[in-house]
């Protein structure tokens, strides 16, 4: 079994060979943004670099980012320990493209990442892409082969990705793991989506606009890439269980905190105790 340390080398080691910078975690508290109280995700640390502000150090990066979404546009608080795979905090990886590759470049790293190195069988993933984003849906059949009904069309803002209320924003493509029929919920834009059994491993994002507090929305100077992985829920596939909390780092902080307390359920609480800790 692969630890939660080794998956984090793996992801940055995949990144490091195809020719990204590794950048490590920026502090929770944003060092240059008011719009924000914590980072929240990968991309965060890199805002500047995607509006044209600064310039990067690299045209590709990729890091493991820590993250908080406990209020604001991204907000989990209210799942934590009710579902198998929200956290208050977490580490998000990701790679990043400032102006280099696109669309093309970040579906293809994603597949090779996912089917080759990490060897999750094909027939386990399915994707969505923004209703409109053809060309995204094209390049998921030509690159990863997957059949028509893998490539879910979502008309919703889970398929547009945006930083806040301004900031980058973009389309985006999202893979699921599905966890199996004897776990509750239905496939992403079914009525049932919300279940734990298809679950969002990583969101590709194409970051092509900013958006502005006067509601107005520019073009970037280039088109760039996003990308998003919750470190814990890619740790929860690839350890071969359903539930976060069942990842080796929080099976120790739960075992500690029942014996603390001395005993309980699995129920929400100890689950709680682990994500704070
Ligand atoms: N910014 C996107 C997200 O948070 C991808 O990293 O999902």
């Amino acid at each position: 079994m692969q630890s939660l340390n080794e998956i984090r080398s793996a992801f940055l080691g995949y990144f490091e060979k195809n020719d990204h910078l590794i950048i490590p975690s920026a502090p929770l508290v944003p060092q240059n943004d008011p719009t924000l109280l914590f980072v929240n995700a990968g991309m965060v640390p890199f805002k500047n670099y995607f509006t044209g502000a600064e310039t990067p150090p690299s045209p590709r990066a990729a890091s493991s980012q820590k993250s908080v979404r406990a209020g604001g546009k991204h907000n989990d608080l209210d799942n934590v320990g009710y579902t198998a795979r929200h956290h208050t905090f977490f580490e998000m990886l990701g790679n990043f493209s400032f102006g280099d590759y696109f669309k093309a470049g970040a579906i293809e790293h994603a597949w090779t990442l996912l089917t080759k190195e990490f060897k999750i069988p094909a027939e386990k993933l399915c994707v969505t892409v923004y209703h409109t984003d053809d060309e995204a849906a094209e390049l998921w059949k030509k690159i990863a082969g997957l059949p028509d009904e893998k490539i879910i069309r979502i008309a919703t803002n889970d398929n547009f990705w945006s930083m806040g209320d301004t900031g980058p924003c973009g389309p985006c493509s999202e893979i699921f793991y599905d966890h199996g029929p004897h776990i509750a919920g239905g496939p992403p834009g079914s009525p049932d989506e919300d279940g734990d059994r298809f679950v969002e491993i990583w969101n590709l994002v194409f970051m092509q606009f900013e958006q502005f507090a006067d509601g107005t929305r520019r073009d970037l100077p280039k088109p760039q890439i996003d990308t998003g992985m919750g470190l814990e829920r890619i740790a929860a596939v690839l350890q071969g269980v359903h539930d976060n909390y069942d990842i080796d780092l929080f099976r120790t902080l739960i075992a500690a905190s029942k014996e603390l307390v001395g005993g309980g359920s699995n129920g929400p609480s100890h689950r709680v105790i682990a994500d704070h800790l």
